[in-house]
């Protein structure tokens, strides 16, 4: 990288030094600081990585302010519209949209790699039938690494690929067995005519008994519940994958440490907390109450689906999914569902209301993404699995990306000790 400016930084009877900065193709410019142990003897500060830069990547520009989302720089909103799951899938991981050859075969080759190890299918047995579809799949894609042993040199770009387009096929009949392990069906082997979210529906909602068929219009929303989901920069499950890969580990390992880190409900776990909020308010008449805790300092009660560490003016994924989710309640008749109502209610007076307003808090994608997906029939434990599915591409492309980067280092942030200084050990007996 080529820095055309520096930055000064002086400390107050600590000497200055001079830093190079370097402007991205759009973006705040970041300024260097990597050799600032050595220039100044001094670490920066700051949790939560609030304005560090901890890589540079070519693959997702957000702009919070404006409500910007770009995968590979073609805005969200269009991809929506004109693309399908897989051929975002094929943008994020190779940079370009494919021709319609390229997709043809990128689908074919996909479908292909959808079948899992018959033994795989006997990790499900030793988990409990009410375990949470997370922690099976955290447990279950990490077991991938002891299936593949022919893809695992990292260094190797072929085996990468492969590694690639077995966990972008694989991922989906992993999840749909976690559900269908919850609810003791068996499992429904994927059928390769079918096409990514149909074949997913397929493996979740068909029996041996019964075939699925999937309506094209909830086909289309969960299409594009996958492609809104599909990346966000560097969000704390990516940074997650970032760091378990700069270690070396197999990619299978690192995209199970990021579906350990979604897990959380400040990140992936937030759809599923959406839909227990609706429930614990239960009716619109006790909205009043429920934002009156919401704001009580003490209660650490929050507003799920509501706010976002970089959207500050509107989330542009919450637009569309907002407008997916009119457009499945009208298709199945359900705009006078309770649940919904309540929901439409909710986030009119939120969107009023000064506490929310002045602290630019607004809905996330994930306010809607739960209320859509339990139109689907999803049931509401399996949302962050849904959201796990659609983000492997995005992890896979930035551990990809990460891997051939020249300047990729081991991570290791450093910290502000505040501990004991050196001390002795008291033997037990004097001790106090
Ligand atoms: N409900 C009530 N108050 C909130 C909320 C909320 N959802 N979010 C932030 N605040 C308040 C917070 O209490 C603080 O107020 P004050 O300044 O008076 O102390 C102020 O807003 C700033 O909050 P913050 O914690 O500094 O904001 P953050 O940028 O660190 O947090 C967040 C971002 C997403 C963790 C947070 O907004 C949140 O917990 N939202 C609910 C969970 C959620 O919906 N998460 C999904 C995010 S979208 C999916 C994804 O991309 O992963």
């Amino acid at each position: 990288m080529e820095s055309k400016r520096k930055a000064t930084v002086s400390v107050e009877g600590g000497g200055s030094s001079e830093f190079p900065v370097y402007s991205g193709s759009v973006g705040p410019d970041v300024i260097d600081i990597r050799s600032m142990l050595s220039k100044l003897g001094m670490f920066t500060y700051d949790p939560g990585f609030m304005s560090t830069a901890s890589c540079n990547s070519a693959i997702t520009y957000i702009d919070g302010d404006a409500g910007v989302l770009l995968y590979r720089g073609y805005p969200i909103e269009q991809l929506a519209v004109q693309c399908d799951f897989l051929e975002v899938c094929y943008l994020l991981l190779k940079g370009e949209l494919p021709t319609a050859a390229q997709k043809q075969e990128f689908d074919s080759m996909i479908g292909h790699h959808t079948m899992v190890h018959e033994q795989l299918a006997r990790f499900y047995t030793g988990f409990r039938r009410d375990a949470h579809p997370m922690a099976v799949m955290v447990g279950v894609v990490g077991a991938l690494s002891a299936f593949y042993h022919d893809s695992l040199d990292i260094n190797d770009p072929h085996h990468r690929e492969i590694s690639a387009f077995r966990l972008l096929a694989k991922v989906p009949t992993i999840t749909a067995m976690s559900y269908k392990y919850t609810v003791g069906e068996p499992f429904m082997y994927p059928r390769n005519e079918l096409k990514y979210v149909e074949n997913f529906l397929h493996m979740m909602f068909a029996t041996p008994a019964e075939t699925y068929k999937p309506n094209p219009v909830l086909v289309r929303a969960l299409d594009r519940i996958l492609i809104l989901h599909a990346d966000h920069e560097q969000n704390a499950s990516t940074s997650t994958v970032r760091l378990a890969g700069s270690s070396g580990a197999n990619p299978f390992a690192c995209i199970s440490a990021g579906i350990a880190c979604l897990w959380g409900p400040a990140h992936g776990g937030a759809n599923e907390a959406v839909l227990d909020m609706l429930l614990e308010i239960g009716d619109v008449s006790r909205i009043g109450q429920f934002l009156a805790k919401v704001k009580d300092k003490n209660s650490n009660v929050r507003l799920m689906g509501f706010g976002h560490r970089v959207y500050k003016n509107f989330d542009p994924r919450a637009k569309l999914m907002r407008e997916t989710c009119h457009e499945v309640l009208g298709e199945l008749g359900l705009e006078n569902d309770k649940l919904f109502k309540l929901a439409m209610e909710l986030e009119r007076i939120a969107l009023e209301d000064e506490y929310f307003v002045s602290r630019k808090l607004y809905p996330n994608v994930d306010f809607y993404s739960g209320i859509v997906q339990k139109a689907i029939g999803i049931p509401t434990s399996m949302f962050t699995s849904i959201f796990a599915l659609a983000r492997t591409v995005g992890w896979i492309a930035q551990w990809n990306e990460m891997i051939s980067d020249p300047e990729q280092k081991i991570g290791r942030p450093r910290q502000l000790y505040i501990g004991p200084k050196r001390r002795d050990v008291v033997p037990i007996t004097q001790r106090k």
